[in-house]
């Protein structure tokens, strides 16, 4: 039987999707999954991403370092924010990290009845590419969106995935649009296309551009970050 690969817009829609013994992707483009690509792909030895704020200070008095945002603005205690520039630090090389973020750690912890969960950004798009041909489960690429809604940065990364695998069998009509998207940002090019988001907006308002563009660019990391425990390491 051919394997497929199918798109899981928002983690609201977990419930409809069957994650088990699936390969889980998840992807936050803006940009909680860029931060754990280059955090990892600069030196840092792991990330625990975790659903509170409380969790993550209470990790932050064991050690970690903490990291996260609520609506995309760093948390007051915390070491850092959510830029994938802090993220990249050379003082964070060989440290934990902890993190939550609004959308980007809840669907990795809604992923949980997957076999395998790992961490897919543009930054690390042809790893993950050939981590899909190895392997031998169906994929299942999980939009973080934004608040329980379908964002365009996640499904077009989505639909990159998918029009790359078309030996996988992908019938429904998410994975359709999502690879409409992703010939639209062939067409208009990446950057360009995803600049006029809904949360590359929110961003803009907070004077971050240089983490927009940096979350648009391909494969910056030949790294494949996969939850081991309750922590990303890398493999
Ligand atoms: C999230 O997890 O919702 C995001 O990464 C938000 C952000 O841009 O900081």
């Amino acid at each position: 039987m051919s394997r497929s690969i199918e798109v899981c817009l928002t983690p609201e829609l977990v419930h409809l999707i069957d994650f088990t013994d699936k390969l889980v992707i998840v992807v936050d483009i803006f940009r909680a999954t860029s931060c754990m690509v280059a955090g990892m792909g600069s030196g840092i030895e792991s990330i625990t991403p975790v659903a509170t704020v409380e969790e993550c200070l209470n990790l932050k008095k064991k050690g970690y370092i903490s990291a996260g945002e609520r609506g995309g603005v760093k948390i007051p205690e915390f070491h850092i924010g959510n830029s994938p520039f802090e993220y990249m630090q050379p003082d964070l090389i060989g440290k934990k990290v902890a993190t939550t973020t609004t959308n980007g750690t809840l669907a990795i912890k809604k992923s949980e009845e997957a076999a395998e969960i790992i961490i897919g950004s543009f930054l690390n798009f042809n790893a993950i590419l050939e981590y899909i041909i190895l392997s031998s489960r169906d994929v299942i690429i999980h939009c973080a969106g934004w608040k329980g809604t379908f964002n365009l940065e996640d499904t077009t990364f989505a639909g990159g995935i998918i029009s790359s695998m078309s030996q996988l069998k992908s019938e429904s009509d998410a994975s359709y649009m999502s690879r409409i998207l992703w010939k639209k940002a062939k067409v208009f090019g990446l950057e360009h296309l995803l600049m006029n988001s809904a949360h590359a907006h929110r961003l803009q308002g907070m004077g971050i551009e240089n983490d927009l563009q940096f979350c648009c660019q391909f494969d910056e990391f030949n790294i494949i970050p996969k939850v081991v425990g309750t922590e990303l390491q890398l493999i």
